[in-house]
């Protein structure tokens, strides 16, 4: 027998035990710290064993609690980034998807999984209220730019067989995610040739000053690629005027590209807040965000499939579809990066029909209304400050005790102690965001576990590791 094959009880007790395992796990997941108790160095020495030669078999599973023991887990309490919360009946899926190993490639590698994840994609879709889009599902909101950015590129410029030879342009606000740049540089566009325009006092793009740099671009012979609209800014959530971004796109024949990696999928739920997101040519959502799915689920969505293939299609002969029925040869790889993809459909697929989606929409109304409700804490308390409105559920406030009359510098400096110190803690974890050269303190309620006891803990630990520095000082 082949040393890698086991019998069917043994697979039965190590599947058996890694359940326990999780189970235990979503059981003690309230009690456990928002982040381990463990240093950089510890984490080497528990975990950088030897290469082992000869397995240890079961007891390899042993060290399975020490993994759990040091991880940042997705606990009700914690708010840093924009990471969903994993949503369990998903993460089991995810086993099932593993051991059927498809490689969702083409239809022929795949029927079932090629066929849910076009239907799984195609749900996103309508519930958007964009159901003539088609896509697929991404490694996260990074790789769904990306592929986005690269058809604007190709549907302006073709520059896929001489390379980048017409210089072009694109535009985002300051606040733009940071895949935007990545993405236009590794498009070979250059950085440089993406204009991040300022914003207005509610952190959106300032369409006057866009038109402006598009008029001067044009002046200058450059030809404008792709405009990129952010529904839901990483900071603060802030969304474009997306309606108005699509005209200005039309009328300069650029591509209008929404990153709603954050944000879009609250469109389930407040879609008034998402008007013209359906006038975008393509769409970055993230359900590993908003949508709780484990990590990674990202997705790109996109109205014309042309555009798609002739960006993505390089069919080399061993890999050519070479099937007749259209719904037998469809490929995925002739519009996608990857080749070999995982089965990412299945926990979104399967979670969607367990809880059905009104369940998905109470969820996302539910942390709009905690991140109102927090921001309401924070205008209530003396002591602390909110930075900026709150359109979906990014909160960003700091702690500034009145009495302490402490200057800008200082002020950044404590919000950053108490970041540091908060997050270390293990009580609640926050990130940070930087607005007006102000330190922000930020909450980022994605998180279906979460409830009003959370965010008032957001509060309480704020005031007291707030308080405990400055009586060290
Ligand atoms: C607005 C926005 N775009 C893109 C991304 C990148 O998404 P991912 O981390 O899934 O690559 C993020 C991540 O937080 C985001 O907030």
């Amino acid at each position: 027998m082949n040393p890698l094959e086991r019998s069917p009880d043994e697979y039965r007790a190590v599947f058996q035990r890694i359940t326990d395992l999780s189970l235990t796990l979503l059981n003690e997941l309230r009690e456990r710290p928002t982040f381990p108790q463990i240093s950089g160095e510890q984490s080497l020495d528990r975990f950088q064993h030897p290469l082992p030669e000869q397995g240890f078999g079961q007891a390899a599973l042993d060290d399975l609690q020490a993994v759990i023991d040091a991880s940042r887990l997705p606990n009700p309490r914690f708010f840093g980034y924009v990471l969903g919360s994993g949503e369990p009946i998903a993460a089991s899926a995810d086993m099932l998807a593993s051991v059927l190993n498809q490689n969702v490639t083409a239809w022929r590698s795949g029927p079932a999984a090629v066929v849910i994840e076009k239907t799984a994609v195609g749900w996103l879709a309508q519930a958007l209220g964009c159901q003539e889009f088609v896509g697929s599902l991404t490694g996260g909101g990074s790789s769904a730019n990306l592929m986005a950015l690269a058809m604007a590129r190709e549907s302006r410029i073709t520059a896929n067989e001489k390379g980048v030879t017409v210089r072009g342009t694109l535009y985002a606000s300051a606040q733009a995610h940071m895949s935007i740049p990545k993405a236009v540089a590794l498009l070979g566009i250059g950085r440089q040739q993406l204009r991040l325009g300022p914003c207005d006092a509610d952190h959106r793009i300032r369409l006057d000053l866009l038109r402006r740099a598009l008029d001067e671009d044009r002046r200058a012979g450059l030809t404008p690629l792709a405009i990129v609209g952010s529904a839901g800014t990483v900071s603060t959530g802030s969304i474009d005027p997306l309606r108005d971004l699509a005209t200005v796109a039309r009328e300069a024949g650029a591509w209008f590209h929404v990153d709603g990696a954050f944000g879009a999928l609250a469109a389930i739920a407040r879609p008034e807040l998402f008007d013209g997101l359906a006038l975008a040519d393509s769409i970055s959502l993230d359900p590993h965000k908003w949508l709780y799915q484990p990590l990674d689920c990202g997705c790109v969505l996109y109205r014309d499939r042309d555009i798609a293939r002739k960006t993505f299609s390089f069919t080399g002969d061993y890999a050519k579809s070479l099937l007749d029925d259209p719904l037998e040869s469809f490929t995925f790889f002739d519009e996608t990066i990857e080749l070999s993809r995982r089965f990412r459909a299945l926990k979104l697929w399967l979670s969607l029909r367990y809880h059905g989606f009104s369940a998905f929409r109470q969820a996302i109304q539910q942390d709009l209304q905690l991140a109102a409700e927090l921001a309401q804490l924070i205008d209530a308390h003396p002591s602390l400050e909110r930075l900026a409105p709150v359109p979906l559920s990014a909160v960003c406030f700091r702690f500034i005790p009145p009495a302490a009359n402490l200057g800008a510098t200082r002020l950044n400096e404590l919000n950053l102690q108490l970041m540091n110190r908060l997050q270390r803690g293990g009580r609640v974890y926050l990130s940070n965001a930087t607005l007006d050269g102000r330190f922000a303190l930020r909450a980022c309620i994605v998180n279906h576990r979460t409830t009003r006891a959370d965010i008032e803990a957001v509060v309480e630990e704020v005031i007291k590791v707030g308080s405990e520095i400055l009586a060290e000082a």
